[in-house]
């Protein structure tokens, strides 16, 4: 699908590291090298041409965002700079006011280390309790286990929408309809969803939304942080300084400026923002329905074959997203990965960031290949191929 349109793809590579990061387009690029050459100016500051037009565009790309994830309003799509800063942005300016001594906080054992250590940090700071909702026999979140979970005292419920390790979907909808029915605020980490499936955070009933550009096509250093306008309303800024205010004289005079403003201190990353508004351009021709059935047939035809090979385990068969883990027998992670890098072929291995992950799946470290649309069976088919030797992986491991 597509592959033309990514430069990268130009050299002899087989990339599988998609839940890493994703490859750019051309037209990513360019509206980036546009923005360098042409009208290279700040946001909101300059009263000369060029500062408008970035301006326009800067504030175009909020539109182009809250259309994406069918957002109510624009000003509840704050730029950050990743996923990570996000998810710790909603926890410091939201979650910090809120919560309370023995409050508790629902996560699971496969979120990735950016939605379990903010909440770790408030559990030192407030004396809040981080609780774990089981998982069954694949590892998936069940709406019984969800129900199981929630005490009295759960204020919030933090998941992963697609998990970075085991590959499933969430089932947001119901988890959020469960969650408002007892006060619960949901919180999802959208980093490896946000290019594999559509989110309406409307539809989802969804608190607050965290995602990276960097994994939908966009440019690195750049996120989003969707919340709901009455709650980001009550939250406070993460970070002071220019462009978040309106006025100050003296310190108890300093006065906020109205969302989304109030969240984007200092100069913004102006060039990351265009080269989101590019992608999402990019995932909206493609269509992000196409993408996704497209990318579950690659990872079934994945599956389909790995699962053949007798020494491999694979640790996820039951994926739903683009996400296929797995072991060879008695070889370290990072050596198969090594071995495949000899050929060319780019996978991730070791633990993903998901320290918790071993303590329900038993497996430390794993090979990951993360599937994107500019992927094909004949790659798969390629990589397959040499993981069919044990042989030879024993051999060039080293
Ligand atoms: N969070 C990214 C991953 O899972 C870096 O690989």
């Amino acid at each position: 699908m597509n592959r033309s349109d990514f430069p990268m793809l130009d050299q002899d590579l087989i990339y599988f590291d998609n839940g890493a990061t994703t490859f750019k387009p051309n037209t990513v690029i360019s509206s980036i090298n546009e923005y360098y050459t042409k009208y290279s100016a700040n946001a909101h500051r300059g009263d000369y041409d060029i500062s408008y037009k970035v301006d326009l565009k800067y504030e175009d790309v909020r539109d182009k965002v809250k259309d994406f994830i069918n957002a109510k309003e624009k000003e509840e799509i704050i730029f950050t700079s990743g996923t990570t800063m996000s998810l710790n942005l909603v926890a410091s300016a939201f979650f910090e006011k809120y919560l309370e001594s023995g409050d508790e906080v629902l996560i699971t054992k496969t979120e990735h280390a950016s939605n379990v250590l903010p909440w770790f940090n408030l559990a030192n700071k407030l004396g809040i309790k981080i609780s774990y909702i089981d998982l069954d026999s694949d590892y998936h979140v069940t709406i019984d286990n969800v129900k199981k979970a929630i005490t009295n005292k759960t204020k919030v419920i933090s998941l992963a929408y697609i998990t970075n390790v085991i590959g499933d979907k969430r089932p947001i909808k119901e988890i959020t309809k469960i969650a408002h029915e007892n006060n619960i605020f949901v919180v999802v980490d959208a980093a490896q969803a946000i290019a594999h499936t559509k989110i309406d955070v409307q539809d989802l009933d969804i608190d607050f939304l965290a995602f990276s550009a960097h994994k939908m096509y966009g440019p690195t250093g750049v996120g989003v942080l969707y919340g709901k306008k009455e709650l980001l309303d009550e939250a406070n800024p993460y970070m002071l300084g220019g462009g978040m205010n309106e006025s100050f004289d003296n310190e108890n005079e300093v006065l906020l400026k109205s969302l989304p403003y109030k969240f984007e201190a200092g100069t913004q990353n102006i060039a990351g923002v265009i080269g989101l508004g590019a992608a999402i351009d990019y995932i909206n021709n493609i269509g992000i329905e196409n993408i996704s059935v497209y990318e579950s047939k690659l990872r079934d035809y994945l599956i389909n074959k790995l699962e053949k090979i007798s020494f491999i385990d694979i640790i996820n068969y039951e994926a739903d997203g683009a996400i296929v883990s797995f072991n060879v027998d008695k070889i370290f992670s990072q050596d198969v990965a090594y071995y495949l890098n000899k050929y060319n072929v780019c996978v991730r291995a070791g633990n993903h960031c998901a320290k918790l992950v071993k303590n329900v799946t038993g497996v430390t470290n794993s090979v990951r290949i993360s599937l994107a649309l500019y992927n094909t069976e004949e790659e798969i088919d390629e990589v397959v191929n040499l993981l069919s030797d044990y042989e030879k992986i024993r051999n060039e491991m080293i």
